[in-house]
């Protein structure tokens, strides 16, 4: 199955990452407007979800349900990922959700990976929360990790990435989906994204950079 990359330029997402981008935005709304962005990634992302057909019984008759087909399996990255679980439970109420850690290495950037503990993924649609997909490293490796448990989809849930991030996750990981708030051109000299909004896990939880 081919990689997909799909871009949220709606104007509606596009309010949700003006605000995540201002410097003026404070903790407190970054947080409010990383969930709403979690929202809508997250209904990108499963909008091909296959269905469980029922029905339901209205006072006049009975209608046509449809609902989730698969286990659907949130995944942050810690801690950034953190941000956009709430809007994905929002919609996705039933998620189960699963917990990655990785730790930059300082001097290579190699992602380290230091904690994982996820549900059952045999056969799961699983949603790797990376708002940041700077370098790809970490997206990539979590990739790897979900599918070697037997995920049947794997699609990274990001805010801001580079061409460069993508290519690297997806060349990586023959199948994974990306969806994601915008690319941005380039990477400075501390991998962090230009113009990016900065250190999302920073910004989202209030500590100093
Ligand atoms: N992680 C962040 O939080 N921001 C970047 O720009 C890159 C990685």
């Amino acid at each position: 199955m081919a990689s997909t990359v799909t871009v949220l330029d709606d104007p509606v997402a596009g309010v949700q990452l003006a605000a995540l981008r201002d410097e003026r935005t404070t903790p407190e709304h970054f947080r409010h407007h990383a969930r709403r962005l979690g929202s809508m990634l997250a209904l990108r992302a499963v909008a091909d979800l296959p269905a469980e057909r029922g029905t339901v019984r209205t006072p006049l008759g009975d209608a046509p349900a449809i609902g989730p087909g698969r286990t659907i399996v949130a995944v942050p990255v810690l801690r950034a990922g953190l941000g956009l679980l709430g809007g994905v439970h929002d919609v996705l109420p039933t998620a189960l959700v699963g917990m990655i850690g990785l730790e930059r290495d300082a001097e290579t950037f190699q992602a380290r990976r230091y904690y994982f503990k996820v549900p059952p993924l045999d056969g799961a649609w699983v949603l790797v929360l990376e708002p940041m997909l700077a370098t790809g490293g970490s997206a990539a490796d979590a990739v790897q990790a979900l599918d070697a448990e037997g995920a049947e989809q794997v699609t990274v849930l990001s805010v801001v990435g580079t061409q460069q991030g993508i290519d690297r996750v997806t060349s990586q990981n023959p199948g994974v989906r990306v969806v994601i708030g915008a690319i941005d051109p380039q990477l400075d000299d501390n991998r962090y994204i230009v113009p990016g909004l900065g250190d999302f896990g920073d910004r989202l939880f209030g500590t100093p950079h």
